[in-house]
This record gives structure tokens, sequence and C-alpha cells, in this order.
């Protein structure tokens, strides 16, 4: 790669919605100009990299995911130029933008699809891919079971069935037409002319999907798209990059990143599934099975590890007595799950609101290998809101205050773009920004600190990682070494405490610093043995800068 800038390798990712961030003009939704006024919040939090939810022109029947319209801003949520603004002043605190580009699909009420529909001899139509025929029954093989029939649907107006892998009203863009493939090259190349820093690739693997496309067509050719994403978008800027949401077999799952020339960043689902797991268990045993697994990775190549996003908690490619596992634990009642594959929560309320367990999970999200993602509202360990249908109950508006209605927006309530969660346990007037800022022992500003901390210790992005036998199952060890320096971090998974013994050799003992533990640990003792408590951590550097 050159001198590419590798920034993606060490990055605090933060992911938000726009409309559901910081209303600035009182009608309900958020908009570019109040998310802009928080900006000061999220670079204090220390991340270093927003993620944009679509806030493109749609008709919102998938939250955004269906979108209308590539090259403009929703109304609702401001102008170009607010989004100018927006970047201008995130580039000024150190932020990076990245957005999410959903090139597998467009909105029904996509000009493209309306013209496709319309004219059997339109360019536009082979922007889609049809079939004459009657699929027959389908059903098996959709994504969102319960809320979608099959993947084909008829068209009246175009006298054809169009291929939709997501929702009815999202069409399947046909990848294999080489003018749909100079379309988003250009939008690419355009969004990055506006500053941003790269994109999320929407389900990538639908994306290169073949069915209905051209049969000739090989896997081998399907990835060749991603290539041309990549090479538009490493023309345009040396520091942009696509990160992918790839939640695939891991056969064929590092094929993503080419080498090192299709998606430079994947998601890190088969890590996610195997933390809620070991959460589940309390033993340390499934992230260190997922970590012998996970594929190799060009070196250019990067894991983004999360714990929650805006999906629901996809537990499909675990056993079903694992998932069973998880969601005894974490979700028995039918309203928790969704599409009979997930969880529909936040965090916090899975780990029953227990602060020690809550800081576990994120200690240990920031310690393996790759770099974090945060989704908005975690740092406050906000709840979800189950009122909301389906996969929204996570996408509640951020929780500012403890009056006026969270802080969201001046607007009446009714005109909320969603109910901001109220009353319980997790509602705004018991999880707040303002109520946690000037509490030190708050989880926000104990995630500051973790951020600071990670951010201290690039080797975990960057370095050569082990797994550290420290002698009881229920207790991950982890080493990095860097060129500089070494970082080792034990995570107790268990709720008990546990007795365990580092071997580092003498003189590393002996000059270990501690950087972050659940409590005060005394320096290392010869004989390296300590006592960690149930759901206790300790982070400790070896060598570089204290
Ligand atoms: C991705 C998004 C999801 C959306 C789907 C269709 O999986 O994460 O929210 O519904 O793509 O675009």
């Amino acid at each position: 790669m050159g001198l590419y800038d590798q920034w993606y390798e060490n990055a605090i990712f933060y992911c938000l919605d726009v409309e559901t961030y910081a209303d600035s003009n009182g009608d309900g939704v958020g908009d570019f100009r109040g998310l802009t006024s928080r900006l000061e919040y999220i670079a204090g939090l220390g991340v270093t990299c927003l993620w944009l939810m679509p806030f493109f022109p749609t008709p919102g029947g998938d939250d955004g995911y269906d979108v209308a319209d590539y090259e403009s801003i929703d109304p609702r949520l401001g102008t170009l130029s607010d989004f100018s603004e927006f970047i201008y002043e995130a580039h000024e605190r150190g932020l990076r933008v990245i957005i999410d580009l959903v090139p597998n699909h467009t909105s029904i009420e996509h000009p493209w699809f309306q013209a496709a529909r319309a004219d059997p001899d339109s360019p536009y139509r082979d922007y889609y891919v049809w079939r004459a025929d009657d699929p027959g029954d389908t059903s098996d093989q959709v994504v969102f079971p319960g809320e979608q029939e099959g993947i084909w649907t008829y068209d009246e107006a175009a006298g054809a069935y169009y291929l939709h892998h997501f929702y009815e009203f999202q069409p399947d863009l046909n990848f294999a037409n080489p003018r749909v493939r100079a379309e988003f090259r250009r939008l690419v190349g355009f969004w990055l002319q506006q500053g941003v820093s790269g994109f999320r690739v929407d389900a990538a693997p639908f994306l290169i999907n073949l069915l209905g496309v051209e049969n000739t067509l090989g896997m081998q050719q399907a990835h060749e798209y991603l290539r041309e994403l990549w090479e538009v978008t490493a023309k345009r800027s040396q520091a942009a990059i696509l990160l992918g949401e790839v939640d695939v077999d891991l056969s064929v799952m590092a094929d993503y990143f080419g080498g090192g020339n299709e998606l430079q960043a994947l998601f890190n689902f088969p890590l996610n599934r195997a933390l809620f797991l070991a959460l589940a268990e309390g033993s340390a045993d499934p992230v260190r099975l997922a970590l012998n697994e996970l594929p190799s990775i060009p070196g250019a190549g990067q894991w983004v590890n999360f714990l929650r996003h805006h999906d629901e908690l996809n537990l499909l490619r675990l056993t079903s007595r694992q998932r069973e596992q998880v969601y005894a634990a974490f979700g028995p009642e039918a309203e928790l799950q969704v599409y009979d594959r997930g969880l529909r929560r936040r965090l916090a309320p899975m780990l029953g609101g227990d602060q020690g367990w809550l800081r576990l999970a994120y200690s240990l999200l920031f310690s393996l290998p790759g770099t974090p993602m945060l989704f908005y509202g975690e740092e406050l360990g906000m709840g979800e809101n189950l009122s909301l249908p389906g996969r929204l109950s996570v996408r509640a508006p951020m929780q500012w205050s403890t009056y006026d209605n969270g802080g969201f927006s001046s607007a009446p309530v009714e005109q909320h773009v969603r109910p901001v969660l109220a009353g319980g346990d997790y509602g705004f007037e018991q999880v707040a920004v303002s109520r946690q800022r000037g509490d030190r022992d708050s989880l926000l500003n104990w995630l500051a600190m973790l951020i600071r901390v990670r951010r201290e210790c690039p080797e975990i992005g960057t370095g050569q990682w082990s797994v550290i036998d420290a002698g009881d199952d229920a207790v991950l060890g982890l080493r990095h070494d860097g060129a500089e320096a070494s970082t080792v971090i034990l995570n107790n998974l268990a709720s008990t405490h546990r007795t365990v013994t580092l071997e580092l050799p003498a003189d590393e003992a002996e000059r270990a610093t501690d950087l972050l533990g659940d409590r005060d640990y005394t320096p290392l003792a010869d004989d390296q043995r300590m006592r960690l408590n149930g759901h206790g951590y300790r982070w400790l550097r070896l060598g570089g800068i204290y």
C-alpha cells in the first residue's frame, strides 16, 4: 500500500444516525446542524471516526436503507451545505467521517427503478434483476423472515418479477451491468470529494451475489466489482476506506479483503457472536476459539470489533444449543427476539445494568486484536425501547438530559421521529449525558478513560497478538507486541474471583505498569500471581511511554 494512511487500524469508530442524534430546529427530527453542535461531545469522548447511517432522501421503509437519491441529503436532515459545514467542523476536531453506501439495492422510488419498470427499452431496465417466469416459493431465502414473503416480486408495470434480497421495496441492482458500476464509481468519487474518509459498504455479500445475473460470471469476476470500488476510492484519496458488512462463512470471509485491494476493514461478526456466548457462559473459551479460527488477513486489512450495532444481535451462525444459551441469558422472552435468529436489545439491559459486568464487556472488546466500534448511547448504557417495532428498538433518540424529553428535540414528543425511551431504569430520567458528565464514576467517564488507554496502545491494532494461558478458562489473557511496546490484558468473564498467574520474563514484569483495572492492583510480585475479582480486568503495559 506504500504511503497509504492506515489510520483505520487504530480508530475508535462511533456509529450514529443523524435523525435520532440531535435536533437543532425543533421539528422533532435530528439534523446535521444538531449533530455539528454535538461534535465537541463526541471528540471529547475520544472517538476518532464517525460512521453515519444513511442520510439520503428516502421513503423510510428501512430506516434510510431504501435510498431514493444517492446524491443529496434528506431535506429533513439539512442541506448539502449543512453537511459540508459538519465535515469541516468534524475535521477541525480531528474526527474522520465515513458514511453508509447502499449499493446492493435502491428504493423502489428511485428514478432508476421508476424508469426501469415503466419501459422495457429503457437503459435503466437492466439496472435491476428481472425474470419472466414465476420463481415459486422463495420464502426460505428471505433476509427478514416474518416481514418478507420471498425474494422475487411481480411488478405489474414491468410485467416481470424483480429480485430483492431485502424488503420488496428494495429492488436489487444488477451489479453485472457496467452502467450500474459506473454510477457507483461516480457516487463514491462524489462523496469522497465532499470530504468523507470512506464508506461502510452495506450488505457486501449480497452486492456481489450471482443470483439472477449473467450466469457466466464467477465469484472472481464478482469480486472485481469490489476492486473497482476500491480503485476509485484509492485514486481519490490516500486515506479513505471501504468497511464491509460481511457476515459469511469463515471459509470465504477473507476473500472480501482481496489482497488488500477490496474492502480494507470488515466488521468482526464471528467474534461478535463469540463475545456474547462467552458473556453468557462466563467463560473465555468461545473467544479463544473464535480468535483461533479467524482467517489471516492482508497487512492493510483490519477487523472492526463491536458488541452491539443498529441491527439485531444476529446469532444465526451459532449452533442451536449455543443460541439457546445466549437467549436464556440475555433475552428469553419472545418480545426481545427477532427473525428467529437474534435479539433486539442494547447491551446494558442484557447485562442487567450491572456496571462491573458492562465494564468488563468493554474492556474485553477494546483488548481484542482489531479496532473497536461503539453504537451511539453505548457510552451511557442506554437501553432498548421495546415499544418500537423490530430492530428499531435499539435506534431510539440519544439521551442528552434528564429533562426536556431527554434533550433530543424541543418539539412536542408526538412529533419526535421516534419516541425517546422514558421511564424505568433506562429512560432519559435515569440514563443521560447530563447526569453522567459530572459523575466521575459514570460509565461515560470510564469509557472515555478506556478509549484514552486504547489509543495509547496502538499495538492492539497493529502488533502481533497472542493468547496467554493465565491458568483459568474464565480468564482471557491477551498479549500485543508492537515495535515500541507491549500490552498484556486480562479479562475475567466469570462473576466469581479467579487467581491467575502471568509468566512474563522477569525484566518485563519488573517494569510492567498498570494502565487500567477494575480496582487498584499492587505491582506484580515475583510469582506474578494475582487475584482478579469477578468480572475483573487488568491492563498492563510493558515498555513504551508511561
Ligand atoms: C444491512 C443494514 C440493515 C439494512 C439492510 C438492507 O444489513 O445493516 O439495517 O436493513 O442492510 O439495506
